[in-house]
């Protein structure tokens, strides 16, 4: 009696531990299943759209100012106009941030300034102006001879760069937030003193990386 009465309870626990683990095993398998499909249509549609890179090119770009004192402290002002263009036939972009700006030989020279966030929808080009300014900026020793030296050559290449976040849209879903850089030079003539103000009007592309 004794031996059936422990044994009972042992072999129901076991039948229903068995069914139990048979029961989330099977949930188990449907819900991999389904994440698996959502991710391979979410693939699919990703690998059907592909984003491609938005492009960017410099219109103009106008240095107004361009003083130096004591050798390592610029004043500047740079007025600069560039078009943006999406050329995804299906993607839409946010740009949450974009932060432009100049610099000179590889040397910072304006501080970062602020384009406001913006909708670039489908196979849309925005034109965006931005105002460069630098109060005492400091720079290097280099800086001086580098613009003596163009002085003499009659030629100044100047860099802008892009640092921003982006969002994609297609349709109604929404990707996360992808960093971007866009890299764009232009070379203006630079006459002898007094030079500013300098234009640069041939259109410059530039590179863009995400
Ligand atoms: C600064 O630049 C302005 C405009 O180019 C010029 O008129 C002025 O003389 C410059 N000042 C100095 C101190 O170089
Ligand atoms: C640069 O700007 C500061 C502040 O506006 C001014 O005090 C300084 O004289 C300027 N320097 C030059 C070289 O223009």
């Amino acid at each position: 009696m004794s031996k059936i009465t422990e044994k009972s309870p042992k072999h129901c626990a076991n039948k229903q531990a068995v069914n139990l683990h048979k029961f989330s095993k099977k949930i188990y398998i449907y819900l991999t299943t389904l994440i698996l499909s959502i991710l391979s249509l979410i693939f699919l549609v990703w690998l059907i759209l592909h984003p491609t890179k938005p492009n960017f090119s410099l219109t103009q770009a106008d240095i107004n100012q361009l003083n130096l004192s004591g050798q390592s402290l610029l004043n500047s002002s740079i007025q600069l106009t560039l078009q943006s263009n999406n050329p995804n036939k299906k993607v839409s972009i946010y740009y949450d941030e974009f932060l432009i700006y100049a610099s000179y030989k590889g040397q910072k020279i304006t501080p970062e300034t602020a384009i406001p966030a913006f909708y670039q929808d489908h196979e849309e080009t925005n034109t965006l102006s931005a105002s460069l300014v630098g109060k005492e900026q400091p720079v290097g020793p280099s800086f001086a001879d580098g613009v003596q030296r163009d002085q003499r050559t009659g030629k100044l290449a100047l860099s802008f760069k892009v640092m921003g976040k982006l969002r994609w849209k297609v349709g109604t879903w929404v990707s996360g937030r992808y960093r971007f850089v866009v890299n764009c030079m232009t070379v203006m003539p630079f006459g002898p003193i007094p030079s500013p103000p300098l234009s640069s009007t041939q259109g410059s592309h530039c590179s863009t990386t995400i």
